[in-house]
């Protein structure tokens, strides 16, 4: 353990359901993990195991019933402002054009200034879609609607950004060019990314580390170290540790064939 101090400490984080006729789900167990700052780690798992349900508690969606999440060493409830999801589906608001759907998290906090617009337009122009600040989502492609939704996520400065299956509606070309997109931002912005995948190869090729997630209940299986040289290119694909380790994370999910 590194004496950096964590941004996020998942404390042995447990959910359990409970339906209206009384039974129980209970879908995380004992997840235990940190993530230090400015770090990208990401998160692979079957489907319906607890994923989503574990970035609804570290963004304070949602409240576990056992553990505990600290920012920073304070609880999660008080330090929401420090974290930002972004959805598989952008959830633009089609009444308002894009800058206005960047600035909305502003709006909230009472604090939609010109220097927050300014930052605003900053953040379309880090997108490519600095020219596209007065159209409206359907005027835009899927994947130029998901930048969208990165400048709004990142638009109130939040240390942490909770990604979950952000290009799961995407083709494979501009998810491609998606992870190029998200590698050149965080390296700009430094924040710490948790970002959920079920890709196997974009969870190592983006990640420094690959948390994997077994199920039934959802916990921690493997924290695997990704080395690979950054910035990560076309090319890391094709290095033999590239494959190895989308082979082991393969192995531990029990993924028997089949190309992603
Ligand atoms: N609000 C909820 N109430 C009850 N069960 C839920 C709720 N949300 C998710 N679940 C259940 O929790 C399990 C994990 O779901 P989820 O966190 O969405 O997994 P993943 O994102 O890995 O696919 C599933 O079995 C799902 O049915
Ligand atoms: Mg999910």
């Amino acid at each position: 353990m590194s004496a950096i101090e964590p941004v996020i400490s998942v404390r042995d984080v447990g959910m359990t359901y409970s339906a209206r006729d009384g039974s129980r789900n209970t879908v995380l167990r004992g997840c235990d993990f940190d993530i230090a700052p400015g770090e990208f780690v990401s998160i692979v798992g079957q489907s319906g195991g607890g994923k989503t349900t574990l970035l609804k508690i570290i963004s304070g969606l949602l409240q576990n019933t056992e553990g505990e999440v600290l920012v920073r060493g304070r609880d999660v409830t008080e330090a929401l402002r420090d974290i930002a999801m972004v959805f598989q589906s952008p959830t633009l608001l089609p009444w308002r054009n894009n800058l206005a759907n960047v600035m909305l998290p502003m709006e909230f906090r009472k604090r939609a200034t010109p220097e927050a617009r300014a930052h605003a337009r900053e953040l379309l122009d880090l997108v490519g879609l600095g020219d596209k600040a007065k159209n409206y989502s359907y005027e835009l492609s899927g994947g130029m609607q998901q930048r969208v939704s990165i400048c709004r996520a990142l638009v109130s400065h939040p240390e942490i950004l909770l990604m979950d299956e952000p290009f799961g509606a995407l083709d494979a070309m501009t998810r491609d060019s998606m992870n190029f997109e998200l590698q050149r931002i965080w390296q700009e912005t430094r924040r710490s990314v948790l970002f959920v995948t079920h890709s196997i190869p974009e969870a190592v090729w983006l990640a420094d580390r690959v948390l994997v997630v077994g199920d039934r209940p959802g916990r921690i299986i493997a924290d695997i170290r990704v080395d690979l040289p950054r910035p990560r290119a076309k090319e890391t694909r094709y290095l033999d540790e590239f494959a190895e380790l989308v082979a082991q994370v393969e192995r531990l999910l029990g993924v028997e064939a089949g190309i992603s």
